[in-house]
């Protein structure tokens, strides 16, 4: 099964990205919050920023699509070489037809709930995609508050992907730290974003390390 850290370059010093992605080597990922100030009401980068910094960084991309216009722009990325592009399933038009034109630009497909929207109606689409992004924060901005009444909601997308026998991954994103990654491991999550606890800790590649030891846990 295995764990994978997945910090968020969110805030991190981005007058210097190949620099902060330079301290995470260590990772699994790199986290990149792509938002369009529509879906979210905050705006950050685009395809231009994710293309540079593609080869520079020493970690494969995880582009987190927090855009209204999903269907249009996910493909693009992962054509580019980001290993794993998510939309968000309140915004994405055709969902599984997004996920299969993302898969067949070589990339993982990821799908994203918002706090508000259940597993649910979504579980049909569960094949179709890699990885589940549960958020457990509302999108848009690094450093709040881990949501706990986001638990059920990983126990059951973890429970309907091992009914399934499907090799889903399960994302957390929003207030992950040594203080709440434990309560998500338990609950099924094995990826693991984290923004504000890696770049604003003294040493960014030991806080990497100190959070995949308490979730492999
Ligand atoms: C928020 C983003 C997150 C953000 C997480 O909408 O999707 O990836 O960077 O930041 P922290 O870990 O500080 O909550
Ligand atoms: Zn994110």
């Amino acid at each position: 099964m295995g764990i994978r850290i997945t910090p968020s370059i969110l805030n991190s010093d981005v007058s210097d990205l190949r620099g902060e992605l330079a301290k995470i080597a260590g990772a699994d990922w790199a986290h990149v919050d792509v938002m369009d100030n529509h879906f979210v009401p905050n705006l950050t980068w685009g395809l231009p920023v994710v293309e540079a910094i593609l080869p520079v960084s020493p970690v494969p991309l995880d582009v987190h699509l927090m855009i209204t216009d999903a269907d249009r722009w996910a493909p693009a990325y992962a054509e580019a070489g980001a290993q794993s592009v998510t939309f968000h399933a309140e915004a994405a038009a055709a969902p599984i037809r997004l996920a299969r034109e993302i898969r067949k630009q070589g990339a993982r497909a990821g799908m994203a709930l918002r706090p508000a929207s259940s597993v649910e109606p979504y579980l049909e689409l569960l094949p179709e995609i890699d990885m589940l992004l549960i958020m457990t924060v509302e999108p848009g901005f690094g450093g709040q508050s881990f949501l706990d009444s986001m638990l059920p909601k990983i126990r059951a997308a973890r429970a309907a992907a091992d009914e399934r026998e499907l090799d889903l991954w399960i994302q957390v994103d929003g207030g992950i730290s040594r203080q709440t990654i434990e309560r998500a491991a338990e609950a099924g999550a094995d990826t693991f974003v984290a923004g504000s606890a890696v770049y604003k800790a003294e040493d960014a590649a030991a806080e990497v390390e100190a959070l995949r030891a308490l979730a492999e846990a």
